[in-house]
């Protein structure tokens, strides 16, 4: 195994997905890498077929940009990535610490926290008497976020307790009336003790729509005076692009702006921070939205994709040297260029593991 690996070049399988302009400039990368004399094989391969696991079976390795916007869509990308790793024990890129929190900040705030990364003062409760306990207490404005969502579409400024509680409703109005339910109340029952709480109306509503309430809520202290978020976006533990993302008009959300400020300057700091992190939690792509709190940055959300023609416009990327210094290399590079790299350096590391074991 540790000698085939060695002397046969590497079988690449392009995973077709719905982004193909990600697909052609991942092709146009791993030709001038061939065409450069790295030993490697690749097909596009459609993983959307049925037969796509045996279709895989020749490849030691899959790089894809899968579409996978929204919680049903990246839940479907989440099983196959965890599948071919873990199962099938196939190099995959984006890797499964890369893409198993996507689409949910409650997830990510787990790694923050036990990661020690710092953040906005983080809340994500499933329970709803210890979500009004602190809401009652908690001082306004927060910024209440879904778990999914991007662009800030899922992001609010609440300004009063009045607001909050009306979103604990409807957050919370399934798990109470089902937990009035199993504490053996009927349904008039229910009806007769709630018709004054909002909460129960709210189940009416969602009820009638055929809905469940989410059944938790996440909100984070409101970073002040913030008019831009950062976004670092780092490819393995050594590249990275930045750019300033300017707020909306009258607006505290930058994501989604479309406003790209790519002549701020960038703290180097914050470079080096988020490629530590990727290293630490061995990470094959990650976009850090980075706010600034009395001076200090903090981290609001992480996701392992992104539109790929932003980080393109910048002047440059950063490129961290095994000396550990970071330096700017100028000029525009797609970050598919980059994701090649990183993933045929990754498969390095492999068979280096596999000839020395
Ligand atoms: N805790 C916060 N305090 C202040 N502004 C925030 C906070 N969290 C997010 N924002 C602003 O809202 C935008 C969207 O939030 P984010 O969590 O990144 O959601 P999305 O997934 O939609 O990008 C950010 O780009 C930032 O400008
Ligand atoms: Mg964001």
């Amino acid at each position: 195994m540790a000698d085939n690996m060695a002397k046969r070049p590497i079988r690449i399988a392009l995973g077709v997905s719905d982004e193909n302009v990600w697909n052609d400039r991942f092709a146009a990368a791993l030709d001038e890498k061939r065409s450069a004399g790295y030993p490697l094989n690749y097909d596009r391969v459609n993983l959307n077929r049925r037969d796509w696991l045996e279709r895989l079976t020749p490849y030691d390795a899959v790089i894809w940009k899968p579409y996978g916007m929204g919680v049903q869509q990246s839940i479907l990308v989440k099983e196959k990535v965890y599948v071919l790793e873990k199962h099938l024990h196939k190099l995959v890129i984006p890797n499964v610490e890369s893409t198993w929190h996507f689409e949910s900040k409650v997830a990510q705030s787990y790694l923050f926290s036990i990661e020690g990364v710092p953040t906005p003062a983080t809340t994500a409760t499933f329970d709803y008497d210890e979500a009004l306990e602190e809401l009652r207490r908690a001082t306004f404005p927060l910024v209440f976020k879904r778990g999914e969502g991007a662009g800030s579409g899922n992001v609010w400024l609440v300004k009063s307790r009045r607001t909050a509680e009306q979103l604990w409703a409807k957050a919370f109005c399934s798990q109470i009336y089902r937990d009035m339910t199993s504490r053996g109340h009927g349904r008039f029952s229910i009806a007769a003790r709630s018709l004054c709480k909002r909460w129960f109306w709210e189940y009416f509503r969602q009820h009638f729509r055929r809905g469940d309430s989410p059944g938790y809520l996440y909100w984070q202290e409101f970073v002040a005076n913030n008019s831009a978020d950062l976004r670092i976006a780092v490819i393995g533990d050594r590249y990275a692009y930045g750019f300033w993302r300017n707020n909306r008009p009258d607006d505290f959300r930058a994501s989604g702006s479309g406003r790209i400020d790519f002549e701020r300057p960038i703290p180097e700091e914050c470079v080096r921070f988020c490629m530590g992190i990727s290293r630490r939690l061995n990470f094959d792509s990650m976009a850090y939205d980075l706010l600034f709190k009395d001076g200090k940055f903090v981290i609001g959300e992480i996701s392992y994709g992104y539109v790929d023609s932003v980080p393109y416009r910048a002047a440059g990327h950063y490129e961290l040297r095994p000396d550990e210094t970071i330096e700017f290399v100028p000029g525009h590079v797609w970050p598919e260029t980059l994701w090649v790299e990183w993933a045929l350096q990754r498969w390095e590391g492999r068979r280096e593991d596999a000839i020395a074991k």
